[in-house]
């Protein structure tokens, strides 16, 4: 089965062509980076006229990218939620214009469910159940996932996301947008251990996170840092940016380890922008192989935002008869729906 996946939930305008869920024959992304960067972050507004721009030229270049057209398509899977809404409209509003006209079958696709099923776009696959660290720029959630469609929430953040974490304190910073790629070289030359900022563990079994007060840390020791030169004398921001860094991925691998341990899962998968995090990678793989637990990472383009995660979310559901109709509609807030058994 052939499906044309889309996601334009937030900054990035995607399409990808998939066939059977697994084989990726084209995979394009079209940031928006450079339009938002000037306002330190995205502007709903900018994003979905610029989806308006993109979503056409990003489609046919993923068609011809896969050698195919519509009319080889057996599938339409679009990103619907959550995320901001003037953003989804334009991907969705696409795909059914697509799908009506075409005949072409739709699959409505929670974006949080593309980003815990991404690593089934890699080669080396994870057997179910396994417990799924879903870290992004909007999300940062604990699954266990004992098959496709098969997601109990085990804790998520009850205010930022690390993604956006990272985004505010590179803002406070200086450092600009996106911040997680930025921080997390800056903290390549800074001491992790220089300044020891709040971890929030919540209450003892907990699976929840809460980023919001080391934020607010790190931008008081900063107002701090900045008036003092005895302190900038002994602190770099390298060291700030390594010090954030540590705490942010101290506080997701603990957590982990907790959510693997209630759970008894065999493994454990990190998904979401923030898993491109070279940091997290090894401090997930070092906690997690004295326990005899392997941690799964998709390469990082299927880590951020992309339209192959939609068209492999989508295949399932289609797979299992699940079609959208014309009335479906955007979502900001959106759970992950279970799938329904295949019926026999
Ligand atoms: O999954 P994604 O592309 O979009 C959302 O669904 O939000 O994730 C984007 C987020 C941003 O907050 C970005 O700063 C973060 O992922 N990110 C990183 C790194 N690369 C991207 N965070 C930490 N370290 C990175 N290397
Ligand atoms: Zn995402």
């Amino acid at each position: 089965m052939i499906v044309l996946g889309i996601d334009t939930s937030c900054d990035d305008t995607s399409a990808a062509v998939v066939a059977d869920g697994r084989s990726v024959l084209s995979n394009v992304v079209h940031s928006q980076v450079r339009s938002h960067r000037p306002h330190g972050g995205v502007v709903p507004e900018l994003a979905s006229r610029e989806h308006v721009k993109n979503i056409m030229p990003v489609v046919r270049e993923a068609l011809a990218g896969a050698d195919l057209g519509t009319g080889d398509l057996d599938g339409i899977a679009v990103t619907v939620g959550p995320g901001l809404v003037g953003s989804l409209l334009v991907g969705l509003y696409y795909a059914k214009g697509l799908s009506c006209v075409r005949g072409i079958p739709m699959a409505a696709v929670n974006h949080l469910e593309g980003h815990i099923l991404s690593i089934f776009l890699e080669d080396e696959l994870p057997a179910f159940p396994f417990v799924c660290l879903a870290v992004s720029g909007g999300h940062s959630s604990l699954y266990h996932v004992s098959g496709y469609g098969r997601y109990a929430l085990l804790g998520q953040t009850l205010d930022d996301a690390a993604g956006e974490a990272f985004d505010k304190v590179a803002k406070i910073l200086g450092l600009g947008y996106p911040g997680g790629r930025v921080i997390e070289e800056m903290a390549r030359e800074g001491r992790k251990d220089k300044i020891h900022f709040p971890r929030a563990f919540l209450s003892k079994d907990s699976l929840d996170f809460s980023f919001s007060g080391l934020k607010t840390a790190v931008a008081l020791y900063i107002k701090k840092w900045r008036e003092s030169r005895e302190e900038q004398a002994t602190v770099s921001i390298a060291d700030i940016a390594a010090s954030f860094q540590e705490s942010v991925i101290d506080v997701l691998v603990k957590k982990s380890i907790k959510a693997r341990e209630i759970t008894g899962a065999p493994s454990m998968v990190v998904a979401g922008g923030v898993a491109c995090n070279n940091h997290l990678r090894n401090c997930m793989t070092e906690a997690f192989s004295p326990l005899g637990v392997q941690v799964y990472f998709s390469r990082p383009e299927y880590c951020t935002d992309n339209g192959a995660m939609i068209a492999l979310a989508g295949y399932h559901r289609l797979l299992h008869g699940e079609h959208a109709d014309l009335s479906v509609d955007v979502r900001s807030k959106f759970p992950i729906q279970a799938l329904a058994p295949l019926e026999e």
